[in-house]
């Protein structure tokens, strides 16, 4: 009987020649980019004509073919947010080296829910987790786990919360109708992943109090403490505080000290959304802003905002990683994971939702080392360097107002010189911007995202992008500019 020889299967030869292959064509579109316009605008009508409609093949096709079609597919039809332009919500530039540890991931294809799985990806993975901490300055005794990325992240330490301040019989009996109402307290201007926490572990949304912010944006603790109160007077069970470090809408920070104490005063979790802004707290001048994160027992980070990971990649740090065990961890008898010899074997599916779980941990390894702590300092600070500057170049044009300026977002909008209508101002402001933020973010030259702030529909600009430039910035504003004089001339 000879060797099998799957179809799945490739020899060597020709994998070098599709892999060379590929790569000289990741290398071309990586390093012409900035040529390219971050999006093509194509309808889904047009994709699909553009993909066809065939049934899938009976028989297989060559895969040298295949990658050519899917490269060309990819580069040219894609909306690039590794484009020095490309501003919209909360996704970076991926870093190149990015790519090729996860190709490298592929290859080995490590199942990093268990330590025998995965040995080397485990350990990486642990180091990576500490390296994470002692970036934003935690204590190293905080540990947790990669996930697939902020959702995620806020998910995995809500579950431990419960798990941690509610009754300990829900574990076993679920949420009952004799269940005291539990409770939960975050700024109005929380992303929306709250709402899908209370969903998915059985508080329901009415179980969100939605605390009031005040004129920065941040969570005000007067009327947080207040709440905690008026809901203590009326029965229920307060779990939880979520303060945010860098809201999705303005980049907010709230105060995270004042979190810290009103949390220890009513034994309440801490938990922390880092999910965009937290990677700043490595920058030496921010030290005040982001003072109290170290007294969090939850923080959420993704690498694949402000560090510059490709997707996906988050990250939920526990100050007591043994809650996370206690939430997560079962022993079924088909698992041989234990190891009573070995005490610091760590089985990451005992850390969170996943059990089989793919290695996200090597492009942020490679990453971090690949330009250090420094490289890092210099690249966020360079990001709020630039969002700095277009509220700067928003606030002195006459036919743009700037809104908020915080970490490295800025929000702003068009206002024409002459719309004299005072009481329908506001309204057609409100759709000027609406009109305007669909055509930049059609026309490929610059994509950004909207935030509503203080019922002001506003143009937002996120810059989590180590490409961009000043250059980008002041071109940004004169298209802004343009095209809100032509969208003002055509809806007028
Ligand atoms: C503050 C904050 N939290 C959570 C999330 C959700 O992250 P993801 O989209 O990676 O799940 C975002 C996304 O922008 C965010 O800005």
């Amino acid at each position: 009987m000879g060797e099998r020889i799957a179809p799945l299967e490739i020899n060597k030869e020709e994998f070098i020649k599709i892999g060379y292959s590929l790569i000289d064509s990741i290398a071309d579109f990586i390093h012409s980019i900035k040529q390219k316009p971050v999006t093509t605008g194509e309808s889904p009508k047009q994709l699909q004509a553009i993909l066809g409609n065939t049934s899938l093949p009976e028989n297989g096709v060559n895969a040298e073919v295949l990658f050519s079609r899917a490269a060309d597919l990819l580069f040219n039809h894609s909306l690039l947010n590794g484009h020095p332009k490309f501003f919209g919500y909360i996704t970076s530039s991926p870093a190149p080296v990015g790519a090729l540890a996860d190709l490298l991931v592929a290859a080995v294809n490590p199942n990093a829910g268990a330590n025998i799985l995965s040995p080397m990806a485990t350990e990486i993975e642990k180091q990576t987790i500490r390296w994470l901490a002692e970036f934003i300055g935690v204590s190293s005794s905080y540990g947790g786990i990669l996930v697939s990325g902020g959702n995620m992240a806020n998910f995995t330490a809500f579950l431990a919360a419960r798990t941690v301040k509610a009754p300990k019989i829900i574990k076993e009996n679920g949420i009952s109708n004799d269940t005291q109402k539990l409770t939960v307290y975050c700024a109005k201007s929380t992303h929306t992943w709250i709402e899908k926490a209370v969903a998915l572990f059985g508080l329901g949304t009415k179980a969100i109090r939605w605390i009031e912010t005040d004129s920065d944006n941040k969570l005000n603790i007067t009327i947080l403490q207040q709440t905690i109160n008026n809901d203590l007077q009326n029965g229920c069970k307060p779990l939880m505080v979520i303060g945010n470090a860098g809201d999705v809408s303005t980049g907010a920070v709230d105060d995270m000290k004042g979190i810290a104490a009103v949390c220890k005063m009513y034994d309440l979790w801490f938990h922390i959304d880092g999910a965009y802004g937290i990677p700043a707290a490595v920058l030496p001048g921010l030290k005040d802003m982001f003072e109290g994160i170290e007294e969090a027992d939850s923080i959420a980070l993704d690498p694949h905002k402000w560090l510059y990971s490709p997707l996906e990649a988050g990250c939920t740090l526990v100050k007591d990683p043994n809650h996370l065990i206690e939430t997560y961890s079962s022993h079924p008898v088909y698992y041989n994971f234990r190891s009573d010899d070995e005490p610091s074997t760590q089985n990451f599916y005992e850390y969170g939702l996943q059990n089989s779980r793919g290695f996200r941990a090597l492009k942020v390894w490679i990453a971090l080392q690949q330009v250090g702590k420094n490289g890092y300092i210099q690249m966020i600070s360079e990001d709020i360097r630039l969002s700095k500057l277009m509220f700067r170049l928003t606030t002195a044009h006459p036919e743009l107002e700037a809104v908020t300026q915080n970490l490295s977002i800025a929000t702003f909008r068009y206002v024409p010189l002459e719309n004299n209508n005072e009481e329908t101002k506001e309204a057609y402001l409100n759709k000027l911007n609406e009109a305007l933020l669909n055509q930049l973010q059609h026309g490929g030259e610059v994509f950004m995202s909207n935030a509503v702030i203080n019922e002001k529909y506003c143009l937002r600009c996120c810059i989590v992008n180590f490409r961009t430039s000043e250059k980008d910035i002041e071109e940004v504003i004169a298209i802004v500019v343009r095209e809100g004089r032509k969208m003002h001339a055509l809806i007028h």
